[in-house]
């Protein structure tokens, strides 16, 4: 098995990426990696990093492993063995679809995709406008705004919370939770972020454990949400554990929040940084659902995904033996000047746009009509409502590598 090697328009490197490590990065790659990414494409598409690992940052390749789950495995247990020991983290992780081959990965996702019908997404359309319009509101009033917590960080929680059926009050440990378990998949591991993991694990878990306690107790319609979907859904007859039940809940949880934030967050930073791109959306609201790809595509919420090589192949001219763990650099695949035309220009017209920002194949992302959803109704209704929004200071960034997205933006509606 092998892909082409030749990248006849790659971009001279200006960067020394000499010594390359995920695992410890400089300073100014969380700032902007996209000069790193262009350097890594020209220089070494296929780079090895020191601990052995791959690491693809080019669009072709990035796909063909995505498209090819038999040769390109996401069964963890190995890697997370070593990362988290025995573990609320390695428990987690490892039982969750995403980090998963079929069989398990098969009974999970259909049970899911039976409950993102384009039909139950349409359902939560009029709770997630009154939301966002409450939310505008609530900022209209204010002098100045974080549109993080005033916004982007509100929204997901609410969405996916109505999803899954978990009551309004209950919701607010939900993104700390979130944040602390996808804090720990960062390349380098510290021990204060595995100790918060995994307590975000057995809290959440135990939350979960009684929710899902309680809802088998009501009884209800197996189509009342997404957990009692999970909890009395079957594929081929056989239904979920209940460790697969919470483990799986927890990763929706978690799968729809940060990314969603950073795609809003992201994207209304980009708008304001592009006051001509923002004046075409204003000119044509149309726009909206294109603009959201290029967002998608322009600043990636999830920049890296993971596979392990389940027999000998060769990528990029690179061979490889069984066992090679991969990392897919999603941020720079869509910034790949030999698939996209002026990678770096923000255009939110782009057509066509084959960005890889919610993966590919088996794995792809089970929630792209939600995301997409609440992306294009937060910032279409925000752009229309603040026209001449400005950013008050430089945003602060969240400092992930995996997950790129802000934490802080101080802005002004000028409302
Ligand atoms: C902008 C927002 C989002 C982005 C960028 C995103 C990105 C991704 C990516 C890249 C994957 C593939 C992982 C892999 O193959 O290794 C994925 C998987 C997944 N996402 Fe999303 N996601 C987003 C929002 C959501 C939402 C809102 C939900 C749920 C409602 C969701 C649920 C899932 C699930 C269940 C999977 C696992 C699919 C599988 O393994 O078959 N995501 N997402």
């Amino acid at each position: 098995m092998a892909t082409d090697s030749s990248h006849p328009a790659a971009a001279r490197t200006e960067r020394d990426i000499g010594g390359f490590d995920l695992r410890s990065l400089p300073a100014d790659f969380y700032e902007d990696p996209f000069p790193y990414y262009r350097a890594l494409q020209a220089v070494s598409p296929v780079r090895e990093l020191p601990d052995g690992s791959y690491l693809l940052t080019r669009y072709d390749e990035v796909e063909f492993v995505y498209k090819n789950p038999k040769i390109f495995s996401s069964d963890k247990k190995r890697e997370f063995g070593g990362k988290f020991g025995a573990s609320p983290l390695f428990e987690h992780h490892t039982t969750s679809l995403v980090f998963n081959d079929p069989p398990l990965h098969t009974r999970v996702r259909r049970l899911i995709n039976g409950a993102l019908t384009p039909r139950a997404i349409g359902q939560i359309q009029p709770d997630l406008e009154s939301l966002v319009d409450r939310l505008i509101e609530a900022m209209a009033a204010k002098e100045s705004v974080d549109l993080i917590e005033d916004f982007a960080a509100a929204i997901p929680v609410e969405v996916i919370g109505n999803l899954l059926g978990v009551p309004r009050d209950e919701r607010s440990p939900l993104r700390n939770w979130s944040l602390a378990i996808l804090g720990a998949l960062e390349p380098r591991l510290t021990p204060d972020a595995a100790t918060r993991g995994n307590a975000a694990v057995e809290e959440f878990a135990a939350y979960l454990d009684g929710l899902i306690e309680r809802r088998r107790m009501q009884g209800g319609s197996p189509d009342a949400d997404l957990i009692s979907r999970l909890l009395y859904g079957e594929f081929e007859g056989q239904s979920l554990t209940r460790a697969e039940l919470v483990q799986n809940c927890i990763f929706l949880l978690n799968a729809g929040h940060e990314t969603t934030t950073n795609l809003i967050g992201n994207g209304l930073v980009a708008l304001a940084q592009h006051p001509d791109q923002r004046e075409r959306l204003l000119a044509d609201p149309r726009l909206i659902k294109p603009a959201v790809e290029e967002l998608l595509r322009y600043e990636s919420p999830n920049q890296l995904g993971n596979r392990i090589t389940t027999q000998t192949v060769v990528l990029g001219g690179v061979a490889m033996p069984a066992g090679t763990q991969i990392t897919l650099c999603i941020g720079a695949a869509n910034r790949d000047p030999e698939q996209f035309l002026e990678p770096d220009t923000l255009d939110i017209g782009r057509s066509p746009n084959r960005h890889l920002a919610f993966g590919s194949g088996i794995h792809q992302c089970a929630g792209v009509g939600v995301a997409r959803l609440e992306a294009a109704t937060a910032i279409g209704r925000f752009v229309q409502r603040f026209p001449s929004y400005t950013l008050a200071g430089a945003p602060t960034r969240g400092g992930r590598a995996r997950f790129r997205g802000f934490l802080r933006v101080p802005a002004r509606t000028g409302r």
